[in-house]
Parts: C-alpha cells; structure tokens; sequence
C-alpha cells in the first residue's frame, strides 16, 4: 500500500519499504490500483518469481517474496484485521507454514480458451476476464498438471464446442482423478470423451462421480460439486490446530456449522459423544450422511443454513461449537444465535481475515473471550489467509 498526498494505492507485485515505479491499473473496491513495471530500491525479501505467468495469471500474488516473509506479511495482515475490529491478536498466535510451499492443490479449476491451435486451459488473467492459457502451475498437484493437456487433446480429437470450464481434484493418496468439464453445447460426446482422456492419461483412474479423501485413519468421499481444503498437507496441519483448540471430551455434544461434507464432524465425533452438523449445500449434506456412516461417526446433519438452523437449537443442548464458513463470514442473526446459546467453547476456522476479526468482535461483545488464535498458511504464493481462533465464555 502506498499514499501519494493522503490518497491510498494498492500496488501489485510491490513489497512494504521498496521503493518501484508502477503504472495506474484502474480501481478497485474503490481504490486505485497500480501495478510495479520497475524496482528501483528492491526489499531484501524479494527473490525472483519461478512461474513464468507471474505478473500476468491472476492466481499468485506473492511469488516475489521469500516464503518467509509471506508468512511474516500474513502475521501482520491478520494483527492489522484484528486491530481495525478492536482486538488484539494473541502474541504468541503461532504462524503454521509449509515445508514445501508448492505442488500444494490437490484441486483445480481452469477456463477452457479456443485457439487456433484448438482448446486449451487456463486461468484469468489478473484483473480480467480473459484467459492465459497455462502449460504448467506450480502451486498445484503436478499429476493436475499433467492431466491438463489431455483434456484439451480428446476435447480437439473430438471437435467439441462450448468448452468452459474444467474441475480436476486428485485423491491424495491413490489413483483417482475426478473430473467435471461444463459444456455450453447440447448433446456432446461426454462417454467418449471420458474414454478418450483416459486413453491418454492410463496412470490415472478417471473419475465423474466421487473420490476418495483418506487422512488418519478415517475415509471420506469428496465429489466436484462440494467443497473440499484444496491444500490437504495444510489441512492436516488445520484440523489438528482446531482439535486441539477445541479439546472435545468423551461426554460432549458439539455443533459444526458450516460443516461441508463433514470432515470436521467425523474427526471431531471421535472423541465426543455426537456430533450435530449444518449446512446448506444439499449435496454436501448428502455426502456428510454417508461419510458419518462409512466412519461409523455419530454425526446428525440439520440441513439449511446456519441463521436459520440454529434459531431451532435448544439452549443447552451442545457444550462446544466449531464453525468454518465461506469467506463472508457468519450473518448477524448467526453471530446472535451462537450468542444466545452460548456454548462453553467456540472454535472458528476462517479464510478471511476480515471477517473473522469482525465475527469474533461481535462474539467478545456477546461475552466471549479470545484465548488462543493461529494462523495456518493454506494459501502459500497467494494473498489468501487462513486463521483459526478459540474462545471461551466469560
Ligand atoms: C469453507 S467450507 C467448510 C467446509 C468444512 N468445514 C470443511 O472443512 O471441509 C464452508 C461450507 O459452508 C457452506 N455454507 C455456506 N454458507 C452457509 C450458510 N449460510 N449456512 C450453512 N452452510 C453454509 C458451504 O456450502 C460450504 O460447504
């Protein structure tokens, strides 16, 4: 963020103290926005960007740092958050990165692009709607990658129209590749397409319904039209922060908001005495009943969304609750529902720090206290934060 005579710019591919030129890219949320075309006092944190479609691909933003200072960054973007909403992240609020920071998606969604050479895959370009097409990214699976130009290969074999997007998602630990294509164009050649790509791809197994998720020692089944962590190194690492937040005992009941397909649920189930999960996506729920019962879990799902789920809640009923919802955080009449029920201990997951600083505010005004909070990089190149925060009833 730079200031010129008090007006705010957010300059891209720039990093704090470096002094760039940078050209005017527009605005955006109703800042102006530049872009850095030249470095002329560099940071001693920058390095150079791997990827080739750095400054170009709208997907990594923070390439140019270490990845050290990337965390540094996220640390105090999430303190900065915090004190905006007039609290105070705990000092020793732990930074949870990777060993690795690459290879990390296990899924990916790519544009489809005709060319004259024919189809290809992509992503958007930064700050547009129009497509790079891409041969590798470094941030995802590299059997994503490598499946990517067999999809575009069958998809011109075939002379298929009205490509628009692809849906890869690898099974961490086994063959499975599972795959959903939208086609604006009726009637295309979908069996024979599949058989095609799996043609070109014979070290996978090519899958159009569901995939296995394995970690401990539990089995979940993931499909394209759900939600799922897509850096499954760090979810390990996030469960574990969130289990150990919220310390469940064999005699409680717990509710898990937003729950997806029940990861959480079902990890969660085994050391408490049920599990009562929400959420709204059909399939999601659909798929959280049946992973409950291919982990024998005592988990009961209550379809619908969280708002209005929990005003049929009893009070007294659930000792603990863990929520992670989508980056727009929890709707006012939640935040008052939780208020109201006021569980013993509140574990909130969350992908932006914003409203996460927000929710939690409105939560400490509701008589709770924070206790501990992390913050686990499950975005690492990239602008996105993820953090975690326990409180607990005063
Ligand atoms: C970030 S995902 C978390 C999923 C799960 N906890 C996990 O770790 O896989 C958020 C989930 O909340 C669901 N969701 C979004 N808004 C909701 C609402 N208002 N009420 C209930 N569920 C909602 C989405 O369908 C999605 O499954």
């Amino acid at each position: 963020m730079a200031r010129d005579e008090g007006k705010v710019w957010l300059v891209s591919y720039a990093l704090p103290g470096e002094v760039v030129e940078a050209e005017p890219r527009g605005r955006q949320g109703g800042v102006a926005v530049a872009a850095t075309t030249r470095v002329l006092e560099p940071s001693p944190h920058r390095v150079a960007a791997p990827c080739p479609y750095f400054g170009t691909c709208g997907g990594c933003q923070l390439q140019h740092a270490t990845y050290t200072h990337q965390l540094d960054l996220k640390r105090q973007v999430v303190a900065e958050a915090w004190a905006r909403a007039g609290l105070r992240l705990p000092p020793d609020a732990a930074v949870l990165g990777m060993e690795d920071p690459w290879r990390y998606r296990i899924r990916g969604e790519f544009e489809a692009v005709a060319e004259a050479s024919g189809w290809r895959f992509g992503f958007h370009r930064m700050r547009s709607h129009a497509v790079l097409p891409v041969d590798s990214c470094a941030i995802h699976d590299e059997r994503i990658e490598r499946a990517l130009p067999a999809f575009a290969r069958a998809a011109n074999e075939l002379r298929l129209t009205g490509l628009q997007n692809l849906l890869l998602t690898v099974e961490p630990a086994g063959r499975g590749l599972l795959w959903r294509l939208r086609v604006n164009s009726k009637g295309w050649l979908r069996d024979e397409y599949a058989h095609r790509v799996a043609e070109l791809l014979p070290d996978a197994a090519l899958l159009d319904d569901a995939m296995s998720l394995d970690f401990w020692d539990m089995t979940f089944r993931v499909r394209s039209d759900t939600f799922v962590q897509t850096n499954y190194r760090q979810m390990l690492v996030l469960y574990r922060a969130a289990l150990d937040m919220l310390q469940p005992m064999p005699e409680e009941r717990v509710l898990d908001l937003y729950a997806g397909i029940g990861t959480i649920s079902v990890a969660v189930a085994r050391g408490c005495r049920s599990v009562t999960a929400v959420e709204e996506n059909p399939r999601a729920v659909q798929l959280g009943r049946l992973n409950a019962r291919i982990n024998s879990a005592r988990v009961e799902y209550l379809p619908g969304k969280v708002e209005d789920v929990l005003r049929g809640v009893r009070l007294g009923q659930h000792d603990a609750v863990i929520l992670d919802p989508p980056r727009a955080g929890c709707e006012p009449a939640a935040i008052a529902e939780l208020v109201r029920l006021g569980a013993g201990r509140v574990v909130y997951v969350s992908c932006e720090p914003s409203t996460h600083a927000r929710d939690i505010a409105a939560l400490v005004r509701g008589g709770y206290r924070v206790r501990r909070a992390a913050i686990v990089d499950m975005f690492p190149q990239t602008y996105h934060i993820e953090s975690v925060a326990l409180l607990e009833r005063s």
